[in-house]
């Protein structure tokens, strides 16, 4: 190996096609300071930034960031503000570095909820970038992963009130097209920050075959060398889908 390459950028093989991020503990990070929830948000913001441009650099295909889940609503209203607020300023702050960089950027959930001008803003952005060929950058807002499913079942029964679709032709791959995010591939590395070992109703359809990583570093200081270390861990997986080890083997030889 070259001296000239730091070991942070050594590219680990294979490589996950599609990462999702539950980004936890930014309030323990501010608490550790003496500093109010909100200061860890902002702080993970720039952890944001600096994870979306490890990804683009890797040749991720797919990042899709856990920024709001369903059951956040339930904080204090001001965390909550300060949480909304924070979303535009960032996105209205990032769009042209995004764009520029060709990233291509998509939002999951039910954000008819969040307030008129940021879902403007979210429709300008996937606009805006929806052409490029980068990065897909997926944020998840107002997110629930049985919200995801119930919006599923409820367009599934509309299709066969309307006679597209019989009762009967309802396999896992039909379900699975009207799933969020299901022109894209499956997660392959689900990674949570900040110490917790739960999903927290994220991606539940789609991650049924994704490697679990947890991790304790709180995400405002989760860097390049965190997402290397996750990477090199799933690289050193053997992912067998439901086949034995050898199987999996000799299909790798072969
Ligand atoms: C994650 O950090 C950010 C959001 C859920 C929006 P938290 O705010 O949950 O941080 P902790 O878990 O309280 O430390
Ligand atoms: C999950 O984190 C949601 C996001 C990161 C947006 P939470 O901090 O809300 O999860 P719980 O409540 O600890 O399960
Ligand atoms: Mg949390």
């Amino acid at each position: 190996m070259s001296v000239d390459v730091p070991m942070s950028r050594a590219p680990c093989q294979p490589l996950p096609r599609h990462i999702a991020i539950v980004m936890d503990g930014n309030g323990r990070w501010a608490q550790q300071r003496s500093l109010p929830r909100t200061a860890g948000h902002r702080e993970g913001a720039k952890a944001v930034r600096r994870i979306v441009r490890a990804c683009s650099e890797r040749d991720i295909e797919v990042l899709t960031l856990f920024a709001f889940s369903s059951e956040n609503w339930r904080r204090p209203r001001p965390e909550v503000e300060v949480l909304l607020k924070l979303f535009l300023t960032t996105l209205r702050g990032e769009i042209r570095r995004l764009d520029t960089a060709n990233v291509r950027l998509r939002f999951i959930g039910d954000y008819r909820a969040f307030p008129e001008n940021l879902q403007d803003y979210i429709v300008k952005a996937e606009r805006r970038t929806a052409a490029n060929t980068g990065l897909t950058l997926v944020i998840a807002a107002n997110y629930g992963g049985r919200w995801d499913l119930a919006q599923a079942a409820r367009r599934v029964s509309e299709a066969v009130l309307e006679g597209r679709l019989q009762p009967g032709d309802i396999t896992p791959a039909v379900l699975h097209s009207f799933t969020c995010l299901s022109d894209l591939p499956e997660p392959d590395l689900f990674i949570r920050t900040g110490g917790e070992q739960r999903i927290s109703n994220f991606l539940l359809w789609q991650m049924a075959y994704a490697e679990l990583y947890f991790t304790d570093r709180l995400w405002p200081d989760y860097d390049d060398g965190d997402l290397e270390s996750a990477c090199a861990a799933f690289a050193s997986r053997q992912r067998r889908f439901g086949r034995t080890a050898e199987q999996v083997a000799q299909n790798q030889h072969a």
